[in-house]
């Protein structure tokens, strides 16, 4: 049992939402691809290579990232239902990737997981960060897993309208840099994009209903024409978009290093 548990408990729905989900469409979605696309574009700007690495995805979800890994990486993750877990790691060998070494983990231990006990290139931790009561107790664990020369991808939401009922944090550059100063983690690469949902973000803190319905169909009309055009061209055209719309960014990614 974890000395410190950092994990808020209520992240229940997490235990079931990505089963039954492993598409292309289902990938194709904004709210998976605006992350992927993200977290790529951050390490294309920060000069990361994912290639030939170790490289741990803490709470994967549906394993979206995992399939623009280069061949040559080798990836681990953890996520909390087991039926996920599988459907990923089967997803991964259909494409070729049967290496992934994907485990469960239990909030209540998350610390003492087995995959917290060796150190990667690169961790990403895609949002989650603002699920936790205690991000700092969680980046000090992230930087003890960490190559000397390791980084740590982070991305988190940005200017919610509406908090999402599952985040226990509320995010911005400041408490960025904040938590990683406290987890002695230097920030090297700061990114705030995606402006794409900023209004229609409270249709998805529903989690059912019609609401929730007209928030999926938003999902695939915005993130098919971004799984098309990639991470370069579509943040070009979201620059434009930003400007046109009003919108604010609804992402902020960070590379950080051990300070
Ligand atoms: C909003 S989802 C993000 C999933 C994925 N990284 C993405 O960007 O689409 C947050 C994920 O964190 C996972 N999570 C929350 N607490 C966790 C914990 N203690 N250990 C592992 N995963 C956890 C949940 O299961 C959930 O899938």
């Amino acid at each position: 049992m974890s000395q410190t548990p950092v994990i808020d408990a209520d992240q229940s729905s997490f235990k079931e939402c990505y089963r039954g989900r492993q598409s292309w469409l289902h990938h194709a979605a904004y709210l998976r691809m605006g992350k992927v696309l993200l977290a790529l574009a951050l390490c294309r700007r920060a000069g990361v290579s994912l290639a030939d690495k170790d490289i741990l995805d803490y709470g994967f979800g549906a394993g979206t990232f995992f399939r623009y890994c280069p061949p040559d990486s080798r990836l681990f993750g953890v996520e909390i239902d087991p039926l996920n877990v599988e459907a990923v790691r089967a997803m991964l060998q259909e494409r070729g990737g049967g290496g992934a070494d994907l485990r469960v983990i239990e909030i209540e231990s998350w610390d003492t997981h087995a995959l917290l006990d060796r150190p990667y290139d690169v961790i990403l931790c895609s949002h989650v960060l603002e699920h936790l009561p205690d991000p700092v107790t969680f980046l000090k664990k992230m930087r003890e897993c960490l190559t000397p020369s390791g980084v740590f991808l982070g991305l988190v939401p940005l200017n919610e309208r509406i908090m999402d009922p599952h985040h226990v944090q509320r995010l911005d550059r400041e408490k960025i840099h904040a938590f990683n100063e406290a987890a002695g983690l230097r920030v090297r690469t700061y990114l705030e994009a995606d402006p794409w949902l900023y209004w229609f973000q409270p249709l998805f803190t529903r989690e059912s209903g019609l609401v929730h319905k007209i928030a999926q169909a938003v999902s695939i009309a915005l993130g098919l024409p971004a799984t098309l055009l990639g991470a370069e061209a579509w943040f070009a055209v979201s620059k434009i978009y930003a400007a046109v719309s009003r919108s604010r960014p609804t992402q902020a990614a960070f590379l950080s290093v051990r300070a």
